[in-house]
This record gives structure tokens, sequence and C-alpha cells, in this order.
């Protein structure tokens, strides 16, 4: 039943296919939905946003949808919803970190977290000098990335120098490119970590052995978990130091929802190296392991929706 005295959750969002199952998920807590499809639109300085609370869904993908405004028009309304004290689930902080890889680099080392060495460059020239620094392989990617955008193996900087002169070199938005030391990996996995409010929710490994493109989502990857061999459990644990240190950044860098990714090496040494915060959960893979993820992030919804009632009425009771 929706409750008519918890505020409505507007949900800035920009692909369609992957709101039913919030959209359920957050129905069944009981929660109004409002969606608010975000790509083209407009803002009226001098207006004040519609009331209830706020859930950023935007993913740094989405101009591979065909929604190439859908970044820059959340930028401006996260920081006008900001600006009038409106309670945003992945307000404008959570949005700026998932939309750089440079600037996840930077916060997961103010978090004592081990990276990869990693350098942004544009222009063909910028990149050449970026890539003549590294001793071994790295890889390039978009630094406004998602979907394994731009994400390619070089061996060194005259490789990068050929590709650079073929066609169809995709540079990606503000033609931002990351190159990033290349973590070789004994095991062809990669480990994923959900934290949502601030609480570990599971943790999957993806299988490299097919490439780069590693989306979860149902949508992505309709296929049984066993059948595509894909995804599976991780054995990590929820108190695991490297969680922990996730937590802390989640909750210091303003990030309430969010999917983070570690390769491990031949040494065991975990290198973070991607920070999501638009997770769609393999429902398969929840089954196997017994964890709702979109079930976790509609509970959360929902405890932020109450306590904004509270907060509204000035009867956050005191203990
Ligand atoms: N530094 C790295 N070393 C080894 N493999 C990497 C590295 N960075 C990314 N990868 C591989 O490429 C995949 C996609 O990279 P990622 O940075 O997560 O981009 P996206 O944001 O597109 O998901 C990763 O899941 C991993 O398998
Ligand atoms: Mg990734």
């Amino acid at each position: 039943m929706i409750s008519a005295v918890l505020p409505t959750v507007n949900v800035l969002y920009e692909n369609p296919a992957w709101i039913p199952p919030l959209r359920e998920a957050l129905e069944r807590q009981g929660l109004r939905v409002r969606l608010v499809h975000v790509d083209e639109g407009s803002i009226d300085a001098s207006a004040l946003p519609p009331d209830g609370i706020w859930m950023n869904r935007i993913s740094p993908s989405s101009h591979t949808r065909g929604h190439v405004h859908a970044v820059e028009l959340t930028r401006q309304l996260l920081y006008w919803l900001e600006f009038h004290g409106r309670r945003v689930i992945n307000g404008l902080s959570a949005l700026e970190l998932e939309m750089s890889k440079l600037r996840q680099d930077l916060v997961l080392r103010r978090h004592g977290i081990r990276v990869p060495r990693t350098v942004l460059a544009v222009g063909r020239e910028h990149l050449l000098a970026a890539a003549a620094t590294f001793d071994g392989p790295f890889i390039t990617k978009h630094d406004q990335g998602g979907k394994g955008l731009g994400i390619r193996l070089f061996r060194g900087a005259a490789e990068l120098g050929r590709h650079l002169d073929g066609r169809n070199f995709d540079a990606g938005p503000g033609a931002r490119v990351i190159l990033q030391e290349y973590i070789v990996a004994p095991e062809a996995f990669i480990t994923r970590v959900e934290i949502v409010g601030g609480r570990f929710v599971l943790a999957m490994r993806s299988s490299t052995a097919d490439g780069f493109e590693l989306c979860p989502s149902d949508v992505c990857n309709p296929m049984p978990v066993n059948a595509s061999g894909l995804f599976g459990p991780s054995p990590l644990a929820p108190d695991d130091p490297l969680v922990c240190k996730y937590i802390r950044l989640c909750l210091e860098e303003g990030i309430e929802i969010a999917g983070i990714e570690f390769v491990e090496d031949g040494r065991g040494r975990r290198y973070t190296y991607d920070i999501n915060g638009t997770t769609n959960y393999n429902k398969v893979l929840g089954r196997q392991i017994g964890v709702d993820g979109m079930g976790e992030v509609a509970r959360y919804v929902h405890w932020v929706a109450g306590a904004f009632v509270e907060l509204e009425a000035g009867s956050l009771r005191q203990v």
C-alpha cells in the first residue's frame, strides 16, 4: 500500500530499461514514485523544486543511448535541488565522483586505498607523452566511463600512436582519456562490492575472460549466472579491511549507493579502479546468495523518507 505520509520519491533517470526493478522495489516499501526523465529540459531559476525526496540514477554511459545532454542537465538540476535544500540520494558530490575516473583515483587514494597508476590526458600529444611514462602495459578508458567504454590494452606509446592514427579512436566525453597501469590478474575475475547507506550489501565476482564489458544488470545480462558463467558470489567478508575503507569513503564522500570494483594481482594486492553509483543488481545472483540488492536500496530510501518526515515535523526523537 502506498503511504500517504511519506514523501514522494522523485527519481532522476535516463535509461527506462533500468527503472522497473527499482520502481517495483520502492513501491513494495509503500513509496510513491515520480519518474523524471533527464536529457532535454529546462530549469526555472526563480522556481522552487517539487516537494519530496530525490534520487539520482543518471549513468555516465547515458550518451551511448542517445541521451547526450543527460549528465550536464543533471549536474545543473542537482545544484538547483541542493541549493533549495532538497534531500537527494546520490546527490551532486556522488554524481561528480561517478563521472570522472580521475576524481575516483584521487578520492580512493585519500582514503588509503591502493589504485593503479592513473593519468588523465586530453589531446594526441599529451596522450603520447603520458603513455611514454608507463614502464609496462597500460589500458586506456574514458574519464567519464561505464560499460567498458574506450577500454583497450596497449603495450607501449608506439602501439597507442598507431591506434590514434587509425580512424576509429573514440576519446569519449570531453576527449578526457584515462591511461592506467594494467594490473595482471592471474585469475580472470574482478570483484565488485555493493554498498548502500553505508552498509555492505554483497560482493560478487565477474569473469574477465571474455573482455571488459561487465555491466551486472539483468538488462545487460539476462542469462542465468551459472549458464553465462560471467557472475558469481565472492568470498569477500563484510568486515574485510578493504570493505571497511569503502564504507568510510562512501560515508565521507556522500555516495550512498555504490558499486566499487577491484582487481587482484599475482601477489594478492588489491587495486581499486571503479566507483559506480547506479548499480542494477543481477537477480539470479541475488537469489543464489540470498540478497535482494534492489530491495536493500528500497529499504534505505524508505528509511531516508521516514527520517525526512520526522525532520520536517521537527519531531526527530531524541534518546
Ligand atoms: N587497471 C586495470 N587493470 C586491469 N584491468 C582493468 C583495469 N581497469 C579496468 N580493467 C578491466 O576493465 C573493466 C572495465 O573497467 P572500468 O574502469 O570498470 O570501466 P567501466 O566504468 O567502463 O566499467 C574492469 O572491470 C576490469 O575487468
Ligand atoms: Mg566498471
